[in-house]
């Protein structure tokens, strides 16, 4: 057993979801009214993460990401990630973030072996802010990524995703903050979940956003391929990425899979196939039973998710972890 799939690509990334809640309510991640939370019961306690991420590590998983809904919102996360930073074989612990309680938790977490942030980061104005996130003030992610920068979480990652009509007008300015030592990386907007219709609407491609990019700040030179990214050098200083999972899929360089809140292995963020991990933890699998769920996880990773035509609706991102 190891970490080498069907198609010779090796896992060796794994994202989990530690909850499906969030203080903010993003237009492109959730329906207006929210979704309904799911009972504490059914989201995955933290030994059981750990014991997973143990399994995980043993099989070639070297880098972990916690993502949410809002890692934030649920307590003690730095207890957690002390946990699985001290897990041999795991070289990183990272998170993603809408960065609102940063400033408060920036520093345990750097304490208990974060290793950096991604932070999203969609418009450079408060109201707008309040209107593509619903719940979020935009001072209060500013003061987050100040936090995090403080106390050594480094690089941060501020992701944008672009929608027509909504935010559109700012991809230069968001650009230009790479020159302040940000990494800006773009997200195509990726159809889950309820959004239905809008989509033709406001679906941005990768290629748009970057002539826009390029208009205002100059020609960008690429420098290499980093995971799902394209990044480039930003004329000035700094460098964008643009992530473009519809319109330029990357699923040949693809290394990761996922691990939903309420404990379902998910091998491709676009593709329905689960395993259940929560099920076999408290069915009392062994270590060993759960290195093999997570084997057959890769082994049944698909290659190309056709997003272009056909993408499945089963899930909010906020339940997979974006
Ligand atoms: N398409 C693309 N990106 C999304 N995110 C959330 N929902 C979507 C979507 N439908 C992004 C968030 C965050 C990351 C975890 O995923 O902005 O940066
Ligand atoms: Fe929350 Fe992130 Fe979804 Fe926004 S995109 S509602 S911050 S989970």
């Amino acid at each position: 057993m190891d970490n080498l799939d069907r198609f010779g690509r090796r896992i060796t990334y794994l994202r989990i979801s530690v909850t499906d809640r969030c203080n903010f309510r993003c237009i492109y991640c959730m329906p207006p009214g929210g979704v309904p939370w799911r009972p504490h019961a059914e989201i995955l306690r933290y030994e059981e993460i750990v014991r997973l991420v143990r399994a995980a590590a043993t099989l070639g998983i070297r880098k972990v990401r916690l993502t949410g809904g809002e890692p934030l919102v649920r307590k003690g996360l730095p207890d957690l990630v002390r946990e699985l930073s001290r897990i041999p074989g795991i070289e990183e612990v990272v998170m993603t973030t809408n960065g609102a309680l940063l400033s408060e938790h920036a520093e345990a977490l750097a304490r208990a072996g974060l290793s950096r942030v991604n932070v999203s980061l969609d418009t450079l104005r408060p109201e707008r802010f309040r209107e593509i996130t619903r719940l979020g003030r935009l001072k209060d992610v500013w003061e987050g990524i100040r936090a995090a920068r403080e106390v050594g979480l480094v690089p941060i990652k501020l992701n944008a995703v672009i929608l027509r009509g909504v935010n559109e007008d700012e991809v230069a300015e968001l650009a230009a903050l790479a020159r302040q030592g940000f990494s800006v990386r773009f997200i195509e907007w990726m159809p889950l979940g309820s959004v239905g219709e809008d989509f033709r609407r406001r679906f941005v491609p990768g290629g748009e956003i970057r002539a826009r990019v390029e208009e205002r700040l100059g020609p960008l030179v690429p420098l290499r391929r980093e995971g799902p990214a394209r990044v480039f050098a930003l004329p000035g200083g700094g460098e964008v990425g643009f992530i473009t999972a519809i319109s330029a899929p990357f699923c040949s360089s693809c290394n990761r899979m996922r691990v939903t809140a309420d404990g379902k292995l998910r091998p491709c963020l676009l593709s329905p196939v689960e395993l259940d991990l929560k099920g076999a933890l408290r069915a009392g699998a062994s270590q060993g039973e759960l290195v093999r769920l997570l084997a057959e996880g890769i082994k049944r990773k698909p290659f190309s998710h056709g997003a272009t035509e056909a993408v499945p609706h089963d899930r909010e991102m906020s339940e997979i972890g974006g």
